[in-house]
């Protein structure tokens, strides 16, 4: 496909720091690649606005590969934008059309505070994960070959796509409530599904779920938003089986 030129009007949310009340800024960029990710296209405006002596606008990135997770972007109100299985640094500007006004804010959620401009805290996943605590895996003193323990092909492949998770946080700005499940029944599905996860997993899943509850986020109300705008793909299924965990759990402590 041809390299095109576009050129574009942005609302862009500014804040400046948690407590300041923000707004929608308009801004005008010119030739915009179409073959520039979504971010790099934020980096092209910021350097328009360094040379305008005006302050640059704070996004979150790290790997720009769809892997960390930090690109937490809501475009023209979606989260990471139109494409679907798609993280925002995954975006391409070919997806826009010259002349086209794109929205962009932060993710809006109780429990991801905005730190400023589009840059919001997330370290309440952090914190769920951390709450799941370790893993046990007894060595015997050796160490042991990575195929000594038999896993059926299935449960292998399911905690891979659950493991596929990368905390980006989609789901909880997608959803109506507010809901991290899709999160965190992935996390606990990850270990759950395998012999290394079983010894500390009732444990894990009662800590995690009351660490969410602590961090604020809404309950689930089944709409399935997250599952559709999951850039990983993270089933519906994993909340079934983080609910299954949990009430195993609950019902053995009793
Ligand atoms: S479940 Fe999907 S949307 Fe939610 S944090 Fe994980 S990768 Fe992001
Ligand atoms: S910057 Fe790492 S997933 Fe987007």
């Amino acid at each position: 496909m041809a390299t095109k030129f576009i050129n574009i009007n942005l609302k862009i949310w500014r804040q400046k720091n948690a407590n300041a009340k923000g707004s929608l800024e308009s801004y005008k960029l010119d030739k915009v690649s179409t073959d520039s990710s979504f971010l790099e296209m934020l980096d092209q405006l910021n350097e328009q606005l360094i040379n305008e002596q005006k302050e640059s606008i704070a996004f979150d990135h790290d790997c720009r590969e769809g892997i960390c997770g930090m690109c937490s972007l809501y475009i023209n109100g979606r989260a990471h934008g139109p494409d679907t299985g798609t993280t925002t640094c995954q975006l391409h500007m070919r997806k826009f059309n010259d002349g086209d006004t794109i929205y962009v804010e932060p993710w809006r959620s109780r429990a991801f505070p905005i730190i400023k401009d589009l840059v919001v805290d997330r370290s309440a996943f952090d914190r769920i994960q951390q709450a799941g605590g370790f893993v046990s895996v007894n060595t015997s003193g050796r160490t042991m070959d990575a195929n000594a323990i038999p896993i059926p092909k299935a449960d292998a492949d399911k905690a891979f796509e659950a493991a596929a998770c990368i905390g980006c946080g989609a789901c909880v700005a997608t959803c109506k409530n507010g809901s991290a499940l899709l999160f965190v029944g992935a996390k606990v599905s990850q270990y759950a599904l395998l012999p290394q996860g079983k010894v500390e997993a009732q444990e894990r899943v009662v800590n995690m779920v009351r660490q969410m509850d602590e961090e604020g986020f809404g309950n689930c109300t089944n709409t399935g938003a997250c599952e559709i705008e999951c850039p990983k793909g993270i089933s519906l299924e994993n909340i079934a089986r983080m609910n299954r965990e949990f009430l195993f759990a609950a019902a053995k402590s009793e």
